[in-house]
């Protein structure tokens, strides 16, 4: 694969962790199923990977974009990052309590695959209005202002960090 910038590898991200909460749901939805065991270790350790994306996803953004973007005069606490910076911890809600929705199924107390389904579907269409945002403003500011070879430099920097 040729070497992506940082902005390009943060858009891969949005689409790749989409895929994977879709695949989750996918999951769910398999529940008429007799192997209610097998779906729930399958949905836990897709909820696992989501969230390994989303931390990384979160870091390359707020250890590499956002101070860049800084540099640059965005203001980091008001302003669109001030805004990615509270969705990210309400991402990070939103998954503490899609995880203990999980473990209510592993222990088998009372839930559903349909309230997770549902839970599910209101984090999914949070990360897209996120997305959307960072992706028109954030990374259009970034893309405008920060040469293409020093985002490709950042992207680096990232991976041997
Ligand atoms: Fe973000
Ligand atoms: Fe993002």
């Amino acid at each position: 694969m040729l070497a992506m910038n940082l902005i390009v590898s943060c858009k891969y991200d949005h689409r790749k962790i989409d895929g994977l909460m879709k695949d989750l749901m996918q999951s769910c939805r398999n529940d008429e199923d007799k192997n209610v065991r097998g779906i729930v270790s399958q949905v836990r350790s897709q909820l696992e990977t989501v969230e390994s994306c989303l931390f990384d996803h979160f870091k390359k953004e707020e250890q590499f974009l956002f101070p860049e973007l800084a540099n640059i005069g965005v203001s980091v606490e008001f302003g669109p990052i001030g805004i990615a910076l509270r969705e990210h911890r309400l991402i990070k809600n939103f998954l503490r309590s899609l995880d203990s929705l999980v473990t209510d199924l592993e222990q088998g107390n009372q839930t559903s695959f349909a309230f997770l389904i549902n839970q599910a579907t209101e984090l999914l269409n949070f990360l897209e209005h996120h997305w959307q945002k960072e992706e028109t403003a954030l990374f259009e500011l970034a893309l405008m202002h920060i040469s293409n070879d020093r985002l490709h430099r950042l992207e680096l920097m990232r991976k041997f960090e």
